[in-house]
Protein backbone atom coordinates (compact mmCIF):
# COMPACT_ATOMS: atom_id res chain seq x y z
CA UNK A 1 0.00 0.00 0.00
CA UNK A 2 1.55 3.28 -0.28
CA UNK A 3 0.50 6.32 2.05
CA UNK A 4 0.47 9.09 -0.48
CA UNK A 5 1.03 8.84 -4.60
CA UNK A 6 1.04 11.61 -6.83
CA UNK A 7 -0.37 9.84 -10.40
CA UNK A 8 0.40 11.66 -13.64
CA UNK A 9 0.77 15.15 -11.62
CA UNK A 10 0.47 18.25 -13.54
CA UNK A 11 0.88 21.58 -11.90
CA UNK A 12 0.61 24.87 -13.93
CA UNK A 13 1.46 28.75 -12.61
CA UNK A 14 0.22 30.26 -15.71
CA UNK A 15 2.94 29.24 -18.29
CA UNK A 16 4.95 27.52 -16.07
CA UNK A 17 4.42 23.96 -15.86
CA UNK A 18 6.02 23.75 -12.62
CA UNK A 19 5.31 19.42 -12.53
CA UNK A 20 4.81 18.30 -15.54
CA UNK A 21 3.73 14.70 -15.45
CA UNK A 22 4.87 13.13 -12.26
CA UNK A 23 4.30 9.64 -10.44
CA UNK A 24 5.30 9.08 -6.95
CA UNK A 25 4.35 7.13 -4.20
CA UNK A 26 5.73 7.25 -0.66
CA UNK A 27 4.80 3.55 0.43
CA UNK A 28 4.02 2.89 4.38
CA UNK A 29 7.11 3.67 6.82
CA UNK A 30 9.49 4.67 3.78
CA UNK A 31 11.46 7.54 3.31
CA UNK A 32 11.34 9.16 0.15
CA UNK A 33 14.18 12.19 -0.88
CA UNK A 34 12.92 14.13 -3.24
CA UNK A 35 16.11 16.09 -5.17
CA UNK A 36 16.81 18.93 -7.41
CA UNK A 37 18.18 21.79 -8.50
CA UNK A 38 16.54 25.17 -7.49
CA UNK A 39 13.22 25.49 -9.46
CA UNK A 40 13.04 22.16 -10.74
CA UNK A 41 9.56 21.99 -8.97
CA UNK A 42 10.14 19.84 -6.17
CA UNK A 43 7.98 22.28 -3.47
CA UNK A 44 5.28 22.32 -6.02
CA UNK A 45 5.11 18.61 -6.24
CA UNK A 46 5.38 18.66 -2.62
CA UNK A 47 2.38 21.25 -2.13
CA UNK A 48 0.22 19.43 -4.67
CA UNK A 49 0.72 16.03 -2.30
CA UNK A 50 -0.37 17.73 0.92
CA UNK A 51 -3.86 19.53 -0.70
CA UNK A 52 -2.11 23.26 -0.84
CA UNK A 53 -2.30 23.43 -4.96
CA UNK A 54 -4.69 21.41 -7.33
CA UNK A 55 -3.02 19.19 -10.02
CA UNK A 56 -4.37 20.79 -13.44
CA UNK A 57 -4.35 17.42 -14.39
CA UNK A 58 -3.33 13.76 -12.55
CA UNK A 59 -4.20 12.82 -9.09
CA UNK A 60 -3.13 12.96 -5.64
CA UNK A 61 -4.05 9.39 -3.58
CA UNK A 62 -3.89 9.23 0.12
CA UNK A 63 -3.55 5.59 1.58
CA UNK A 64 -5.03 4.05 -2.04
CA UNK A 65 -7.30 6.82 -2.26
CA UNK A 66 -7.70 10.21 -4.20
CA UNK A 67 -7.64 13.21 -2.10
CA UNK A 68 -11.03 14.61 -1.71
CA UNK A 69 -10.55 18.51 -1.60
CA UNK A 70 -13.58 18.68 -0.34
CA UNK A 71 -12.18 16.94 3.10
CA UNK A 72 -8.74 18.62 2.88
CA UNK A 73 -9.28 19.33 6.57
CA UNK A 74 -9.17 15.25 7.21
CA UNK A 75 -6.46 14.36 5.10
CA UNK A 76 -4.28 16.92 6.85
CA UNK A 77 -4.49 14.67 10.35
CA UNK A 78 -2.87 11.97 7.36
CA UNK A 79 -0.48 14.05 5.92
CA UNK A 80 1.46 16.76 7.58
CA UNK A 81 4.20 19.61 6.42
CA UNK A 82 7.19 20.22 8.39
CA UNK A 83 9.21 23.63 6.75
CA UNK A 84 12.16 24.74 8.07
CA UNK A 85 11.47 27.07 11.08
CA UNK A 86 13.35 30.07 9.46
CA UNK A 87 10.81 30.16 7.00
CA UNK A 88 8.42 32.07 9.40
CA UNK A 89 6.62 28.59 10.70
CA UNK A 90 6.59 30.05 14.13
CA UNK A 91 5.35 32.60 15.67
CA UNK A 92 7.43 34.25 17.11
CA UNK A 93 4.55 35.68 19.70
CA UNK A 94 3.36 32.20 20.71
CA UNK A 95 4.92 30.01 23.30
CA UNK A 96 6.02 26.12 22.46
CA UNK A 97 3.00 25.21 24.30
CA UNK A 98 0.55 27.35 21.95
CA UNK A 99 2.83 26.14 18.79
CA UNK A 100 1.64 22.50 19.09
CA UNK A 101 -1.38 22.93 20.80
CA UNK A 102 -2.37 24.74 17.41
CA UNK A 103 -3.18 21.93 15.66
CA UNK A 104 -5.46 20.12 18.24
CA UNK A 105 -7.40 23.15 18.39
CA UNK A 106 -8.14 23.85 14.69
CA UNK A 107 -9.00 19.72 14.53
CA UNK A 108 -10.73 20.04 18.06
CA UNK A 109 -9.14 16.50 18.65
CA UNK A 110 -10.60 15.69 21.60
CA UNK A 111 -8.58 14.72 24.79
CA UNK A 112 -6.19 16.07 27.56
CA UNK A 113 -4.29 19.18 25.44
CA UNK A 114 -1.50 19.09 28.11
CA UNK A 115 -1.14 15.84 27.74
CA UNK A 116 -0.92 15.50 24.17
CA UNK A 117 1.37 18.45 23.71
CA UNK A 118 3.91 17.09 26.33
CA UNK A 119 3.46 13.23 24.76
CA UNK A 120 4.43 15.06 21.19
CA UNK A 121 7.19 17.20 22.51
CA UNK A 122 9.13 14.24 23.85
CA UNK A 123 8.20 12.56 20.44
CA UNK A 124 10.07 15.66 19.09
CA UNK A 125 12.94 14.93 21.76
CA UNK A 126 12.10 17.77 23.45
CA UNK A 127 12.10 16.43 27.27
CA UNK A 128 11.36 17.09 29.81
CA UNK A 129 8.18 18.43 27.56
CA UNK A 130 7.21 20.73 30.97
CA UNK A 131 10.15 22.59 30.39
CA UNK A 132 9.78 23.75 27.21
CA UNK A 133 5.94 25.14 27.41
CA UNK A 134 6.41 28.55 28.37
CA UNK A 135 9.47 29.07 26.03
CA UNK A 136 9.08 31.26 23.24
CA UNK A 137 10.93 30.38 19.60
CA UNK A 138 13.62 33.45 20.39
CA UNK A 139 14.78 31.91 23.83
CA UNK A 140 15.25 28.30 22.31
CA UNK A 141 18.51 26.89 19.45
CA UNK A 142 18.15 26.63 16.01
CA UNK A 143 17.54 22.95 16.31
CA UNK A 144 15.02 23.07 19.24
CA UNK A 145 13.13 25.14 17.31
CA UNK A 146 12.87 22.69 14.49
CA UNK A 147 11.49 19.74 16.95
CA UNK A 148 9.18 22.56 17.76
CA UNK A 149 7.97 22.42 14.47
CA UNK A 150 8.14 19.05 13.87
CA UNK A 151 6.10 17.90 17.47
CA UNK A 152 3.64 20.89 16.05
CA UNK A 153 3.19 18.21 13.10
CA UNK A 154 3.66 15.13 15.36
CA UNK A 155 0.60 16.23 17.72
CA UNK A 156 -2.07 15.19 15.52
CA UNK A 157 -0.51 11.79 14.74
CA UNK A 158 0.00 11.90 11.00
CA UNK A 159 1.03 8.97 8.93
CA UNK A 160 3.12 10.91 6.63
CA UNK A 161 5.25 14.00 6.98
CA UNK A 162 6.05 15.63 3.79
CA UNK A 163 9.91 17.74 4.92
CA UNK A 164 10.78 21.08 2.57
CA UNK A 165 14.31 21.44 3.08
CA UNK A 166 14.10 20.35 6.68
CA UNK A 167 17.14 21.33 7.80
CA UNK A 168 19.27 23.48 5.26
CA UNK A 169 19.58 25.83 7.30
CA UNK A 170 21.14 24.17 10.35
CA UNK A 171 24.73 23.88 11.01
CA UNK A 172 26.40 20.15 10.33
CA UNK A 173 25.90 18.59 13.55
CA UNK A 174 22.11 19.99 14.72
CA UNK A 175 21.62 18.88 10.73
CA UNK A 176 22.44 15.21 12.03
CA UNK A 177 20.02 15.29 15.02
CA UNK A 178 17.47 16.57 13.01
CA UNK A 179 18.31 13.85 10.32
CA UNK A 180 18.54 10.96 13.49
CA UNK A 181 14.91 12.51 14.70
CA UNK A 182 13.62 11.62 11.47
CA UNK A 183 14.42 8.44 11.37
CA UNK A 184 13.68 7.49 14.59
CA UNK A 185 10.32 8.54 14.17
CA UNK A 186 9.69 6.29 10.95
CA UNK A 187 11.13 3.05 13.06
CA UNK A 188 9.56 3.93 16.31
CA UNK A 189 5.92 5.31 14.95
CA UNK A 190 5.95 4.00 11.49
CA UNK A 191 5.56 7.04 10.04
CA UNK A 192 6.36 7.80 6.15
CA UNK A 193 8.21 10.58 5.07
CA UNK A 194 8.94 12.59 1.64
CA UNK A 195 12.14 14.76 2.35
CA UNK A 196 12.20 17.21 -0.19
CA UNK A 197 16.13 18.52 -0.78
CA UNK A 198 18.69 20.07 -2.97
CA UNK A 199 20.93 18.10 -1.03
CA UNK A 200 21.92 14.74 -2.34
CA UNK A 201 24.35 14.00 0.46
CA UNK A 202 21.21 14.43 2.40
CA UNK A 203 19.22 11.79 0.34
CA UNK A 204 22.29 9.94 0.94
CA UNK A 205 22.24 9.57 5.00
CA UNK A 206 18.22 9.24 5.13
CA UNK A 207 16.38 8.34 2.16
CA UNK A 208 15.33 4.47 1.32
CA UNK A 209 14.35 5.54 -2.50
CA UNK A 210 15.45 8.59 -4.25
CA UNK A 211 13.74 10.66 -7.16
CA UNK A 212 15.72 12.91 -9.01
CA UNK A 213 13.47 15.41 -10.40
CA UNK A 214 14.66 18.40 -13.16
CA UNK A 215 12.50 20.61 -15.26
CA UNK A 216 8.73 19.74 -13.77
CA UNK A 217 9.56 15.86 -14.24
CA UNK A 218 11.48 12.77 -12.12
CA UNK A 219 14.69 11.91 -14.50
CA UNK A 220 16.09 9.01 -12.01
CA UNK A 221 14.62 7.02 -9.27
CA UNK A 222 14.92 4.03 -7.37
CA UNK A 223 16.68 2.45 -4.79
CA UNK A 224 18.96 5.48 -3.18
CA UNK A 225 22.12 3.20 -2.74
CA UNK A 226 21.58 2.19 -6.14
CA UNK A 227 20.50 5.58 -7.74
CA UNK A 228 23.62 7.05 -5.92
CA UNK A 229 26.03 4.43 -6.68
CA UNK A 230 24.98 3.62 -10.31
CA UNK A 231 23.36 6.88 -11.82
CA UNK A 232 22.03 6.25 -15.13
CA UNK A 233 21.29 9.86 -16.17
CA UNK A 234 23.30 12.32 -16.84
CA UNK A 235 21.96 15.27 -14.72
CA UNK A 236 21.98 12.56 -11.70
CA UNK A 237 25.64 11.74 -12.51
CA UNK A 238 26.11 15.49 -12.68
CA UNK A 239 24.43 16.30 -9.21
CA UNK A 240 26.34 13.81 -7.53
CA UNK A 241 30.05 14.86 -9.35
CA UNK A 242 29.56 17.82 -6.64
CA UNK A 243 28.70 15.99 -3.53
CA UNK A 244 31.87 15.42 -1.51
CA UNK A 245 30.28 12.51 0.95
CA UNK A 246 29.88 10.47 -2.93
CA UNK A 247 31.51 11.59 -5.72
CA UNK A 248 33.50 9.25 -7.73
CA UNK A 249 34.87 11.85 -10.20
CA UNK A 250 35.77 15.56 -10.44
CA UNK A 251 32.88 17.77 -11.00
CA UNK A 252 30.86 17.89 -13.85
CA UNK A 253 29.67 22.04 -14.49
CA UNK A 254 26.18 21.88 -16.40
CA UNK A 255 26.42 24.85 -18.79
CA UNK A 256 23.55 26.58 -20.18
CA UNK A 257 21.10 28.75 -18.68
CA UNK A 258 18.82 27.57 -15.26
CA UNK A 259 15.83 26.00 -17.34
CA UNK A 260 12.58 27.74 -17.59
CA UNK A 261 9.42 25.93 -16.85
CA UNK A 262 7.50 28.09 -19.09
CA UNK A 263 9.58 26.86 -21.94
CA UNK A 264 10.16 23.07 -21.60
CA UNK A 265 12.41 21.85 -24.56
CA UNK A 266 11.40 19.43 -27.09
CA UNK A 267 12.46 16.04 -26.70
CA UNK A 268 14.79 15.17 -24.22
CA UNK A 269 13.90 18.29 -21.52
CA UNK A 270 17.88 17.63 -20.59
CA UNK A 271 19.27 17.71 -23.86
CA UNK A 272 20.39 21.52 -23.90
CA UNK A 273 22.77 21.26 -20.83
CA UNK A 274 22.98 17.47 -20.93
CA UNK A 275 27.04 16.69 -21.25
CA UNK A 276 26.44 13.48 -22.39
CA UNK A 277 24.89 15.03 -25.50
CA UNK A 278 27.20 17.44 -25.82
CA UNK A 279 30.50 15.03 -25.85
CA UNK A 280 28.71 13.78 -29.00
CA UNK A 281 26.67 11.05 -29.98
CA UNK A 282 26.06 8.53 -32.27
CA UNK A 283 23.79 10.28 -35.08
CA UNK A 284 20.78 7.83 -34.33
CA UNK A 285 21.13 8.50 -30.40
CA UNK A 286 21.43 12.22 -31.03
CA UNK A 287 18.16 12.43 -32.80
CA UNK A 288 16.41 10.78 -30.15
CA UNK A 289 17.28 13.02 -27.51
CA UNK A 290 16.48 15.65 -29.59
CA UNK A 291 12.73 14.43 -30.93
CA UNK A 292 12.06 11.74 -28.72
CA UNK A 293 9.16 12.23 -25.84
CA UNK A 294 10.10 10.07 -23.36
CA UNK A 295 7.74 8.61 -20.90
CA UNK A 296 6.63 9.82 -17.21
CA UNK A 297 8.52 7.07 -15.13
CA UNK A 298 6.76 4.39 -13.17
CA UNK A 299 6.32 5.00 -9.50
CA UNK A 300 7.20 1.23 -8.86
CA UNK A 301 10.10 0.10 -6.68
CA UNK A 302 13.18 -0.33 -9.57
CA UNK A 303 15.36 1.76 -10.89
CA UNK A 304 14.66 4.33 -13.67
CA UNK A 305 16.14 6.97 -15.65
CA UNK A 306 14.32 9.12 -18.54
CA UNK A 307 17.47 8.80 -21.04
CA UNK A 308 17.52 6.73 -24.42
CA UNK A 309 21.40 5.77 -23.27
CA UNK A 310 21.13 2.20 -21.94
N1 LIG B 1 3.06 30.44 -6.57
C1 LIG B 1 3.76 30.46 -7.72
N2 LIG B 1 3.45 31.33 -8.70
C2 LIG B 1 4.13 31.34 -9.86
N3 LIG B 1 5.15 30.53 -10.14
C3 LIG B 1 5.52 29.66 -9.21
C4 LIG B 1 4.85 29.58 -7.94
N4 LIG B 1 5.45 28.61 -7.21
C5 LIG B 1 6.44 28.11 -7.98
N5 LIG B 1 6.48 28.74 -9.17
C6 LIG B 1 7.41 28.44 -10.27
O1 LIG B 1 7.39 27.05 -10.49
C7 LIG B 1 8.69 26.54 -10.70
C8 LIG B 1 9.01 25.48 -9.67
O2 LIG B 1 9.11 26.10 -8.40
P1 LIG B 1 9.28 25.29 -7.05
O3 LIG B 1 9.19 26.25 -5.93
O4 LIG B 1 8.34 24.15 -7.05
O5 LIG B 1 10.76 24.74 -7.19
P2 LIG B 1 11.73 24.09 -6.09
O6 LIG B 1 12.33 22.91 -6.75
O7 LIG B 1 10.99 23.87 -4.82
O8 LIG B 1 12.85 25.20 -5.90
P3 LIG B 1 13.69 25.56 -4.57
O9 LIG B 1 14.75 24.52 -4.45
O10 LIG B 1 14.25 26.90 -4.90
O11 LIG B 1 12.75 25.58 -3.41
C9 LIG B 1 9.63 27.75 -10.65
O12 LIG B 1 9.85 28.20 -11.97
C10 LIG B 1 8.85 28.77 -9.88
O13 LIG B 1 9.21 30.07 -10.29
S1 LIG C 1 18.20 11.43 -23.46
FE1 LIG C 1 20.02 12.31 -24.45
S2 LIG C 1 19.99 14.45 -23.90
FE2 LIG C 1 18.62 13.38 -22.52
S3 LIG C 1 19.82 12.91 -20.75
FE3 LIG C 1 19.94 11.14 -22.08
S4 LIG C 1 21.75 11.49 -23.35
FE4 LIG C 1 21.25 13.44 -22.41
MG1 LIG D 1 11.30 24.51 -2.87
Amino acid sequence: MSALAARGVHVRFGAARAVDGVDLEIGSGEIVALVGESGCGKSSLARALLGLVRPVRGTVECADRPLDYRRLKEFRRHVQLVLQDPSGSLNPRHTVYEAVAEGLRIHKVPGDERELVAAALSKAGLRPPERFFLRYPHELSGGQRQRVVIAGALVLEPDVLVADEPVSSLDASVRGEILALLLRLRTELGLSLLVVTHDLGLAWNIADRVAVMYLGRIVETGDTARVLTSPRHPYTKALLSVVPEIARQDPIVLKGEAPDPSRIPAGCRFRPRCPAYAAGLPAELAERCEKETLPVLPADRGHHAACVLP
